[in-house]
Parts: structure tokens; sequence; C-alpha cells
């Protein structure tokens, strides 16, 4: 099955925790990917990986040394990436609720790369979601993740001093890069 068809598959059943028929354009992904110093990158995790589209290009350029983590609660997309995106530098790939990521003694990151839809999730959750990636960054790690709307601002600003936006119209839906460092 392709990875577009295994997406609009799972949205249909899901599409509060999906939170998007299509995977990230490359537009987008290159908006996240250009953010990220992989020179200085020992530890990246990612949560949400869906089908990967992130995945490949972070994996495609790290280092050899980086550990890479990633980490998806649907079971079908979480098989798609755990067989198509192995490498020689030995992903760990976790199918698991990111509100479960502390019992996997994952190294603290230097960088986090988020696609939850954190519109679909109340708040006690988003809160709940923000306090794990927080206990899993570095002081000068850096938290990056894209959303189809605005309504993250306030939240994310209560956890890092510094919240930078970009806007990627050459995706659909348009959405918006947020790239926060200086953990509060
Ligand atoms: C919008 S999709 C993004 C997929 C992919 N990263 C991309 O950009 O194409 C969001 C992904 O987050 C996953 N997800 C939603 N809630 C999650 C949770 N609590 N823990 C881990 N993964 C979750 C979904 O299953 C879905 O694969």
């Amino acid at each position: 099955m392709s990875h577009h068809l295994l997406f609009l598959k799972q949205f249909f059943r899901n599409p509060k925790e999906i939170g998007s028929f299509i995977p990230a354009s490359k537009h987008l992904v290159e908006e996240i990917i250009k953010n990220i110093n992989f020179g200085r990158a020992k530890t990246i995790i990612e949560i949400g990986m869906g089908t990967g589209a992130i995945t490949k290009e972070i994996i495609r350029n790290c280092e050899i040394d980086a550990q890479i983590v990633g980490i998806e609660k649907n079971r079908q997309m979480f098989d798609y990436v755990n067989k198509y995106f192995q490498s020689n530098i030995n992903p760990i790939f976790i199918n698991d609720d990111v509100v479960n990521l502390n019992k996997y003694f994952v190294a603290e990151a230097d960088y986090i790369i988020s696609s939850l839809p954190f519109r679909n999730f109340n708040m006690q959750k988003q809160a709940k979601i923000m306090n794990i990636i927080k206990s899993n960054l570095k002081e000068n790690g850096k938290l990056i993740l894209y959303q189809y709307t605005n309504h993250l601002d306030r939240l994310l600003k209560n956890y890092f001093k510094s919240v930078k936006k970009s806007v990627v119209l050459r995706n659909m839906p348009v959405a918006i890069v947020y790239v926060c460092g200086d953990v509060l």
C-alpha cells in the first residue's frame, strides 16, 4: 500500500489523532529540516512520525553517531516506518503514546520534532505532552513543530523564552512551523 493511501486510511479511522489526511509536503519538511544543526545534533527525538516524511530526512542528514528516536502511536504507521526506515545508524522506533516516552530511558535531546495535532487534544493533554517534551530536552535544546493554526502561541510561550514562527504556504493546508528554544 502506498504511504499516501495508508495515511488517508488511518485518517478516516481516527481523524482527531492523525490530524491531517496527507503527509507533510516536501516544502514543509524542508522548512523543518533547515532549522536543525545536524553537526551538533547528538540526539533527535521525533514525535508523531506518521509514514516518515520527516523521519526520512532526519535519517538522511544526521551524523553517523547521532541517536535518532521516533515515537508513533498508530500501529499501522509505526509498522510502515519500522519496515522502510531502518538504516545503518540504527534508529530507535517506539510504538506508543508520547505521554509514555519517559518509560524508554531516551537520552536528553538536542532537538525534538513534533507533528502532533495539538489542536485536537484537550488542555490537560497538551500540558502533559509539553511537560514531557520539556523534561526530554537539553537545556539548550530546541523544539520544532508544525501546526495548521496559531492556537499554540500562548502555550509555547509558557514553556520557551524564544518562539519563532514561519509560514509554509506551499503545504496543504498552509502550515506554521514553530522553532522554540531557551526552555523556561
Ligand atoms: C499530522 S500526522 C504527521 C505525520 C508525519 N510526521 C508527517 O508530517 O507527515 C500526526 C502523527 O502523530 C501521531 N500521533 C498522534 N497522537 C500521538 C501521541 N499521543 N503519541 C504519539 N504519536 C501520536 C499520529 O498517529 C500521526 O501519525
